[in-house]
């Protein structure tokens, strides 16, 4: 069989399967099946596709057939321009975190604490950005600052970054002139309608805190100032409903010059706020 007659019977198999945007899926799982990247398949479509990256290709389909994401096939995901590995234990980074990456950006920082870390995606890709910052990140999960620690070495970026387990900020110690966070945000009722991908391959700890989803964020806005140099900034990722009660949080716990940012559907997804420096209680 051909590579070009391998990638339509698997369209057609995730097709059959009700697996959404199947063309997709199937370019990419091909792809990885003969190890290269999928924007390097056009170029091997008419040749003949070996036993071996067939036999790889059948099992992928078969676990792409029972809804587990790509991204765990292929163990890696792409965020803000870097590979990333992941697995069951770690959310998948989304691009919409991408947007909490760029309004991060918008200052100069030294220091950054990330809280809830999972694969490391924010706190590695702004010490990417940033080669004179260092930075920590904290997770409750074990397994997943395991994948942190293996995403920092990939990325060259292990002198730079410590990862520690902490109940959020547990076990942080010193200031911090940047706190970042994507929290679990989802309600606890939001479960049970989401797709198989996610509510059945990616860590329920990752995604929701329980309850109205918004006690991660009850937490890091009443403590993070303790964390935070004078002048220090908290920006995090909000689910698109919950703006107005996180800034009511933040500004109760004595943040100025408080912003949301936009995603490209128009809803808030990030917030940001100024520690002015006084006293707290
Ligand atoms: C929405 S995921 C974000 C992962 C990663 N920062 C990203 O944006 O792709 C939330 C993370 O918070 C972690 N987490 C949940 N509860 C926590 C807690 N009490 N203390 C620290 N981390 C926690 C989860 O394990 C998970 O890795």
């Amino acid at each position: 069989m051909t590579v070009a007659q391998s990638l339509g019977a698997a369209i057609a198999r995730l097709n059959a399967a009700g697996i959404p945007d199947a063309p997709r899926d199937a370019r990419i799982l091909v792809a990885h099946a003969l190890g290269i990247g999928s924007d390097r398949l056009t170029l091997a479509l008419h040749e003949e596709l070996p036993a071996a990256a067939e036999a790889a290709l059948a099992a992928a389909l078969a676990r792409r057939e029972s809804r587990e994401p790509v991204s765990h096939i292929t163990g890696t995901r792409l965020f803000w321009g870097r590979v990333f590995h992941v697995n069951s234990d770690v959310l998948d980074p989304r691009p919409e975190t991408e947007g909490l990456i760029a309004a991060s950006l918008d200052a100069p920082f030294q220091h950054v604490l990330d809280l809830g870390t999972g694969s490391g995606a924010i706190v590695l890709s702004l010490l990417a950005e940033c080669p004179d910052a260092r930075g920590l990140g904290v997770d409750l999960s074990l397994a997943a600052l395991d994948i942190a620690r293996g995403n920092a070495r990939t990325l060259g970026l292990q002198d730079r970054v410590a990862f520690s387990r902490s109940d959020w900020f547990e076990a942080v110690k010193g200031k911090y002139d940047l706190i970042v966070s994507n929290p679990p945000y989802l309600a606890e009722t939001e479960i049970a309608g989401l797709s198989p991908e996610v509510r059945l391959h990616e860590p329920r700890m990752a995604l929701t805190p329980g309850g109205d989803g918004l006690d991660a964020y009850r937490i890091l806005s009443a403590r993070a100032p303790r964390f935070l140099t004078p002048q220090g900034r908290l920006v995090m990722e909000l689910g698109p409903t919950q703006a107005t009660d996180v800034l009511t949080m933040m500004t109760e716990a004595g943040f100025t010059r408080l912003e949301t940012r936009r995603d490209f559907d128009g809803r808030n997804r990030v917030v940001m706020g100024l520690w002015p420096g006084h006293a707290t209680g």
